[in-house]
């Protein structure tokens, strides 16, 4: 999108203030809008263009690799798995697990119990090799105890007449939890095919943020100031624009926060809509302490599964996940001075053109100074 369009639905819910503010930031902006949006396609061809892309990206192995090499999040789903499974036995138990990849959840979920069916949907050209996966692991197996492969988007799967399931399963979490758009997926499945009282896992998931200072931003820009001792400084404004339009998932050092978590989005799976997750909008409120400096917020995800609690965390206090944290480097560092109380909200909304995307605006008040707005495409 570009900024210098005044017309641009996306600005509506942004204060007076910052709309006026807009209007210095966005011809600074606009020059490198151009040069990164190559988009010409017609909106719904776009969406189309950014599913196959999106789904091409699964059928690489790399990203499988790093999935399954992650052991916070391959065993959050095993103790989910584990804990739910404690009341299948001696039940005839369904479970889909949407966008089964390489068929973990799916597996994991058939070996609990002996009565239990699997349908395992993957809409990548990955599922060729799902379904020898099953073969080898399930062929000769009792047949009650099966792992069917549905090559097919979720959003097309169907199951025989009348049949539904206990339990849903899906890894669907993208970088700030909601990049990838993949819940929408999931959530067609659940809306068609859940029991009453059937179980969602994960069930519960949390999106935060905290602010940082974090010499990374400074050190990344720094760079330009000399090239084998040669001043680049000139190219400074537009590293800058480039490297704080878009976030950067890295890990970050738990030494950077400076203030406490604040809660972005709390999507409850058994009831969330996919109109919810079009935009949310929060408060923020914190101070820095004395002689710090703000260089951005950090992001990260929580999930919650059923009674067996929240096992899945990216925080940058927790053990390092293949998600990192998603980190929002600010163009204009806050300096603290003596200490300041920085209040204002941050929005997250679908990205208009982008249909995997989100865009992210945080809009900042800093009492003796002019407000700030940071905007950010995570596309
Ligand atoms: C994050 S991966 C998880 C893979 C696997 N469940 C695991 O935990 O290792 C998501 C998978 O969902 C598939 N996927 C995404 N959207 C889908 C859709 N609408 N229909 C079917 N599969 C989808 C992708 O191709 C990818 O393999």
């Amino acid at each position: 999108m570009d900024l210098e369009d005044e017309s641009d639905p996306g600005l509506a819910g942004l204060s007076p203030e910052f709309q006026a503010m807009l209007g210095g930031l966005s011809g600074h902006m606009a020059s490198f809008s151009k040069l990164l949006e190559q988009r010409t396609l017609p909106k719904e061809q776009a969406k189309d263009k950014d599913d196959e892309v999106y789904l091409d990206s699964y059928a690489d192995l790399g990203i499988h690799e790093d999935m399954l090499k992650d052991t916070a999040r391959v065993e959050a789903y095993r103790i989910a798995i584990e804990h739910c499974a404690r009341s299948w036995e001696g039940r005839e138990v369904t479970v889909i697990d949407v966008g089964a990849g390489t068929g973990l959840l799916s597996i994991l979920c058939a070996r609990q119990a002996t009565h239990v069916q699997v349908h395992a949907i993957e809409a990548s050209r990955l599922a060729h090799f799902l379904r020898q996966i099953v073969e080898t692991n399930f062929g000769g197996f009792d047949t009650k105890q099966a792992v069917h492969v549905h090559e097919c988007l979720a959003e097309d799967f169907q199951l025989s007449d009348g049949q539904k399931a206990d339990v849903i399963v899906s890894e669907w979490m993208g970088y700030c939890l909601l990049y990838e758009n993949m819940l929408p997926s999931v959530l067609s499945v659940r809306d068609r095919y859940l029991k009453k009282g059937g179980v969602m896992l994960p069930s519960r998931c949390r999106l935060l943020m905290a602010p940082i200072q974090d010499s990374w931003r400074e050190e990344k820009l720094g760079f330009w100031n000399s090239v084998c001792g040669i001043d680049m400084s000139a190219l400074v404004p537009l590293a800058t624009a480039t490297f704080c339009s878009v976030p950067q998932h890295r890990l970050v050092n738990s030494a950077v926060l400076l203030g406490d978590a604040i809660e972005i989005a709390h999507l409850d799976l058994q009831t969330v809509k996919c109109e919810d997750l079009d935009r949310f909008q929060t408060d923020v409120a914190f101070t820095l302490p004395a002689g710090t400096r703000l260089d951005g917020m950090v992001t990260w995800f929580e999930c919650e599964f059923g009674d067996a609690g929240w096992q899945l965390s990216t925080s940058p206090l927790k053990p390092a996940t293949h998600w990192k944290q998603t980190v929002f480097y600010f163009r204009d560092p806050v300096e603290a001075g003596g200490g300041v109380s920085i209040s204002g909200r941050m929005m997250l909304e679908r990205h208009n053109e982008f249909s995997r995307g989100y865009r992210a605006t945080f809009e900042l008040k800093i009492p003796g100074r002019k407000p700030r707005m940071e905007v950010f495409e995570l596309r």
